[in-house]
């Protein structure tokens, strides 16, 4: 262990000590022992077989060939793994928790937060606002009992169709890496142990158990593997779930070169590596670096208990490695409280309180992506308002699977969609309770407002005809098991789009979406709101937008492409071969799926398209406001820019100054660098400094970062797009290693 991750980790725990309450012995007693000093004293006073108790656990769920018996203490969820009471080592309760505490299968009825998306959680580029909803999460799954939250997804969007693309954040690994960092942190703030997840190159959902991604590593370690890395300094999870997929050859959760030499060796990661569910192919994983096989019952078979003592016993050498598992697992559990400060189930959950937050993160998440002629905010004065489409009537859409949560009194709409098996309940269209026609009524107290479903057009079209303007609210669902096909909307939504809009120039689009989708009637519309999955109060939040309660601030975490021809892979790979298949599973034990990633290289999302030259639909970082700003006098030093942004408008609004590297030694290469949302009065200046992190200038070459001395051109950008005028500063050679 480094000096520096013990320092580390004494931090941790002195905060822990302190966010208890300052408990008396931590105050005034001799400094406490570093959690990883602990937990080698309980490894050292374990049995041989205590220690295979904590390498593995079940999903307390009657789901597999063969369920486990379920503890009487377990909640059902995701996870359980059980404690060791000899030792006062706490049982490990886990929940899936990326978006709230989800409620696995409808089997838990018990209500919870529904935070918006992940991806409308990054479009608030708002580091405070995500740890808040971190913590609020955090504090719902404390209040159940839960003490590990399988959350943090940290995997870059490398392709908009991955069906998980709402449950993870963006496409660049500053964005990503500080904002999954913050979710961590308000996670962790509970006494509760978060995951980052799913480490790592989990860019698809088709075939997800077997494609197997191809990447050189400098592409893999400037790219997924930094957002995971800056996720990890920021966030200081005691939990890497590692992912289903292969990454060059080898199994995520059984590969030496990410578990052991990237994230244990180089990265000098002190907690433990979880599998994914199902994910672990054999007992090799152990020496390839994973330290728990979770819901052991889903793999072909429960290696981290038996087999693993026996492997032990057979081969001493072995035994350093065993210790070292349960020494990482301690080490997180101390770090995190779990003991000092249990979870206890049947706490007081302050749901109002909860869905403030829930709804300050929609609020900023929302994007204004057009706004023709200021047609937004709409006028008090509107006399007849036409709300079309998107079960508006009833409540807003969320993404399924692991992650879906369903709020108190459950969803307000669920759809079925045909699923058999185990995992049918995942395939349901679930809306929350959160009605946007209700919140519009609200908010136009004095107008007349129609609601139709939009089943059909030709009725649509008449009732837009009749008002002042149309609200069309267009939904696309998504869940994890399966990728959507293309970009389009689904159901004839474009078709209805295109005619409300003809028939009425004043239309509104409302995207309630996870992926980034393509838009053929834009420019028939008036304007369009990104809504994406809002969470428990996105009908209040849209509606707040839409009449100006609340002045959009989101900017795209992802590009909108205009079409699938302009990114690196045009087809899914294995979409059109593979029968959906939510499990993702090697249909046959022969089929091969493989994914290149070295076509885009580190060049994911945006920085894929500034090197083809290609215009997307929206670039990432886009988004508009009710009032205008304009960032200048741009001044680097060293690493570190100045630069004042100022609101040149007439209301209220918040920007986010984006500072995008340019070139480097004149060769064209754009990288996000840094990012700041800043709250401005009309009229207000404020100077704004960013500190860059030298891997977004670096590349790595030989086993370590290296800067090549020379010319390096930046850029404010009001999106990766549209950049002011660059500054050209000599920076300095440099290598180093992590
Ligand atoms: C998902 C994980 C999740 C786990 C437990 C898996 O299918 O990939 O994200 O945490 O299930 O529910």
């Amino acid at each position: 262990m480094s000096a520096r991750w013990s320092r580390r980790l004494c931090a941790a725990s002195l905060v822990v000590a302190l966010g208890a309450g300052g408990s008396p012995a931590f105050a005034q007693g001799p400094a406490p022992a570093a959690p990883e000093v602990r937990a080698a004293a309980t490894v050292g006073r374990m049995t041989e077989a205590e220690k295979t108790v904590l390498t593995h656990g079940i999903m307390p769920l009657p789901v597999g060939a063969n369920p486990p018996r379920i503890p009487t203490d377990a909640i059902p969820g995701a996870g359980y793994v059980p404690g060791l009471p000899r030792l006062g080592v706490p049982a490990l309760k886990e929940s899936d928790a990326s978006l709230g505490v989800a409620y696995v299968f409808g089997l838990r009825r018990d209500g919870a937060t529904a935070l918006p998306a992940g991806v409308a959680m990054a479009a608030t580029w708002n580091p405070d606002l995500v740890r808040q909803g971190g913590a609020m999460i955090g504090a719902e799954a404390r209040a159940k009992g839960f003490n590990v939250l399988l959350a943090g997804g940290a995997n870059l969007m490398r392709d908009p169709r991955n069906g998980r693309t709402f449950e993870y954040l963006s496409e660049d690994p500053l964005l990503s890496g500080v904002l999954v960092g913050a979710a961590i942190a308000g996670i962790q703030s509970n006494h509760i142990i978060s995951t980052i997840k799913h480490f790592a190159l989990n860019g698809q959902e088709t075939g997800r158990k077997f494609v197997d991604v191809k990447i050189a590593e400098p592409a893999a370690r400037e790219s997924d593997l930094l957002a995971f890395q800056i996720g990890i300094e920021a966030g200081r999870p005691g939990a890497v779930m590692c992912a289903y997929n292969q990454v060059v050859g080898s199994p995520a959760c059984a590969n030496d070169w990410l578990l052991n030499r990237v994230l244990k060796r180089d990265w000098r990661y002190p907690g433990f590596v979880m599998s994914d569910w199902g994910a672990v192919p054999s007992l090799s994983a152990a020496w390839a670096g994973l330290d728990q096989q979770s819901g052991a019952q889903l793999d072909p078979q429960v290696f981290f208990d038996r087999p693993l003592a026996q492997a032990v016993a057979a081969d001493p050498a072995r035994k350093a490695r065993l210790d070292d598992m349960n020494r990482r697992i301690l080490t997180a559990i101390y770090a995190a409280g779990l003991d000092a400060e249990p979870a206890v189930p049947g706490g007081a959950i302050d749901f109002a309180a909860h869905a403030a937050v829930a709804e300050a993160v929609a609020r900023q998440g929302i994007v204004l992506l057009r706004n023709r002629d200021g047609a937004l905010p709409l006028a008090a004065t509107a006399k007849r308002i036409a709300v079309i489409g998107g079960y508006a009537d009833t409540g807003v859409l969320s993404g399924a699977g692991s992650s879906q949560v369903q709020g108190p009194g459950g969803p307000a709409l669920s759809v079925p969609l045909g699923g058999t098996g185990p995992f049918a309940a995942f395939l349901s269209q679930q809306y929350h309770r959160s009605a946007p026609l209700a919140a519009i009524r609200a908010l136009a107290p004095q107008a007349e407002v129609v609601f139709r479903d939009g089943r059909y057009i030709a009725d649509a079209v008449a009732q837009a005809k009749k008002a002042d303007v149309a609200i069309v609210f267009a939904t696309k669902w998504a869940t994890e098991g399966l990728d959507v096909p293309d970009l389009s909307l689904p159901n004839g939504q474009d078709a209805l789009i295109a005619a409300v809009a003809q028939a009425n120039p004043n239309t509104i689009v409302v995207l309630e979406t996870g992926n980034p989708v393509v838009m053929p009637w834009l420019d028939k519309t008036a304007a369009v709101l990104e809504a994406w999955y809002p969470g428990a109060r996105g009908g209040e939040a849209i509606a707040a937008v839409l009449f100006g309660k609340a002045n959009p601030s989101g900017r795209l975490p992802i590009t909108f492409p205009a079409s699938v021809q302009q990114l690196p892979r045009p087809v899914l790979d294995g979409y059109a071969e593979l029968e959906p298949n939510f499990a993702g599973d090697r249909p046959t034990p022969d089929a091969r799926l493989s994914a290149n990633y070295d076509i885009e290289g580190s060049d994911v999302g945006y920085r894929w398209f500034a090197r083809k030259g290609e215009a997307p639909l929206f670039p990432f970082g886009f988004g508009l406001s009710y009032t205008s700003f304009a960032a200048s006098d741009l001044k680097l030093k060293g690493l570190s820019a100045q630069f004042t942004v100022r609101n040149t408008g007439q209301r209220a609004g918040a920007t986010v100054a984006q500072l995008y590297l340019v070139s480097r030694h004149g060769e064209a290469k754009q990288r996000l660098l840094g990012f700041q949302r800043v709250e401005l009065a009309p009229g207000e200046t404020r100077s704004v400094s960013l500190n860059i992190d030298p891997r977004l200038l670096a590349d790595w070459t030989d086993g370590g970062w290296s800067i090549a001395g020379g010319p390096y051109a930046f850029a404010l950008g009001d999106d990766a797009e549209h950049l002011g005028a660059s500054q050209t500063v000599r920076v300095a050679a440099r290598r180093w290693k992590d």
